[in-house]
């Protein structure tokens, strides 16, 4: 069998994910590469061996027939456009999350993708981090009862560094954070209760990193990593143009009954995503969300803190808590062997929908919101493994 063969839009950043499928001879090989940042592409074709395409404009990468597959890896405003350009150049997508900044783009994508035949694959890897897995086995397999309630508590540490020095930090590239990273969490909330939100109220505000000092338009935003940015009105040299909330809570209700909240905190000194699950016998929570952590399930009544069991993790290889390899792993096995992924498409557009819709309630007064539907066509489509 020939191996598939893969390009990668945004060859660098999060696009050194797409290097996990390059196994030349065993399946998948990475060979070519498209960004506009020509530092980032010469790391992308000193990290990965063999002999690459390398261009400054993704157009290039789509127009050559011997790529397959495309891995979209570049910022969350670019995915639309590249997406639907890969979709209707025929090649198989893994789309990074969020699938869009729009419920519109969301929409658009599902339809070029169901119009073309092109498979499309959405990047949610949360779906395969090992505690994620096992808290979605404890509720299936009926310990807690029925589910009815569902919170998630998201700790971000590296806010000040990641979300506010760069394109992250405007509406018109991110829409938000809650948006941005809680596309993530919304996506686990409506996998593990089963449903899909139907209506959301937010509440969110920026009070901390508009008060931190900003870098000059002319000059680079760099989102590394440093112990040393903290206390976070520490940090400098923040966006010029910061008009995304530091803080973000919402509460949704959905087409099952269940009833979810979600808080994101970008200030935070810690780490951690703490989902608790609460059923008609019982209660889940994790405590850490990679490595070594643990899930304690109480199902006895009574005053105490102690869990009737505690599952211990262990911690698996590869980043994102094990969960990248698996994922990228996965995309390779729905492309080349119709295998079904643990991630879908219309998931994907329900978590921005809710992403987008908390975003319009927050900044209108806690309006609530209804979500739009799709088209029961797609999801027909997409529920059948994209096969009409
Ligand atoms: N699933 C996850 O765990 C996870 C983790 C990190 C990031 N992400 C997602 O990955 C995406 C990229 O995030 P990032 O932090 O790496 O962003 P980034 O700003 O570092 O950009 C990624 C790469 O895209 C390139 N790029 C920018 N504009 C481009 C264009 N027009 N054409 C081609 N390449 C272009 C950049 O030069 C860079 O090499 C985002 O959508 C983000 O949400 C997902």
């Amino acid at each position: 069998m020939q191996d598939l063969r893969i390009g990668v839009i945004g060859a660098w950043g999060r696009g050194k994910l797409a290097q996990q499928a390059h196994k030349p001879g065993k399946g998948s090989r990475l060979v070519a590469g498209a960004d506009i940042n020509p530092e980032n592409l010469k790391l992308f074709d000193e990290a990965v061996e063999g002999d690459l395409f390398p261009t400054d404009d993704y157009r290039k990468l789509l127009e050559r027939n011997d790529i397959d597959a495309v891995f979209i890896t570049s910022p969350d405003f670019l995915h639309e456009e590249q997406g639907i350009a890969a979709l209707e150049a025929g090649k198989a997508v893994y789309l990074e999350k969020p699938m869009a900044i729009t419920i519109e783009g969301c929409d658009s994508l599902l339809e070029a993708a169901y119009r073309i035949g092109s498979k499309l694959y959405l990047g949610h890897n949360m779906r395969y981090f090992p505690v994620i897995l096992k808290m979605k086995e404890i509720i299936d397999s009926g310990l807690i009862g029925d589910l009815q309630a569902a919170w998630c508590r998201h700790f971000i540490s590296y806010g000040g560094d990641a979300y506010f020095k760069d394109w992250h930090s405007e509406q018109q590239y991110s829409n938000g954070l809650l948006l941005q990273k809680g596309a993530h969490d919304i996506d686990v909330i409506h996998w593990l209760c089963g449903g899909y939100t139907k209506n959301v109220v937010g509440m969110g505000m920026l009070s901390v990193y508009d008060k931190c000092e900003r870098r000059s338009e002319d000059q680079a935003g760099d989102a590394s990593w440093s112990e040393s940015n903290w206390p976070p009105l520490s940090q400098t040299d923040l966006s010029p143009i910061i008009n995304v909330e530091d803080h973000n809570m919402i509460m949704m209700q959905m087409d099952n009954g269940i009833q979810a909240s979600y808080t994101q905190c970008h200030y935070s000194p810690d780490s951690e995503r703490n989902y608790t699950f609460i059923g008609t016998a019982g209660r889940i929570e994790n405590h850490g969300d990679h490595g070594k952590c643990e899930i304690h399930v109480w199902t006895k009544r009574g005053r105490r803190q102690e869990p009737d069991i505690v599952f211990n993790m262990k911690p698996v290889e590869g980043s994102h808590g094990g969960s990248d390899p698996n994922i990228v792993n996965a995309f390779v096995d729905f492309v080349t062997k119709d295998l079904t992924p643990n991630t879908s498409p219309i998931a994907a557009r329900n978590s921005v929908a809710i992403g987008v819709c908390g975003h319009a309630s927050m900044r209108s007064g806690c309006a609530p919101q209804e979500i739009p539907q799709l088209d029961p066509e797609l999801i027909k489509y997409f529920e059948n493994g994209q096969k009409k």
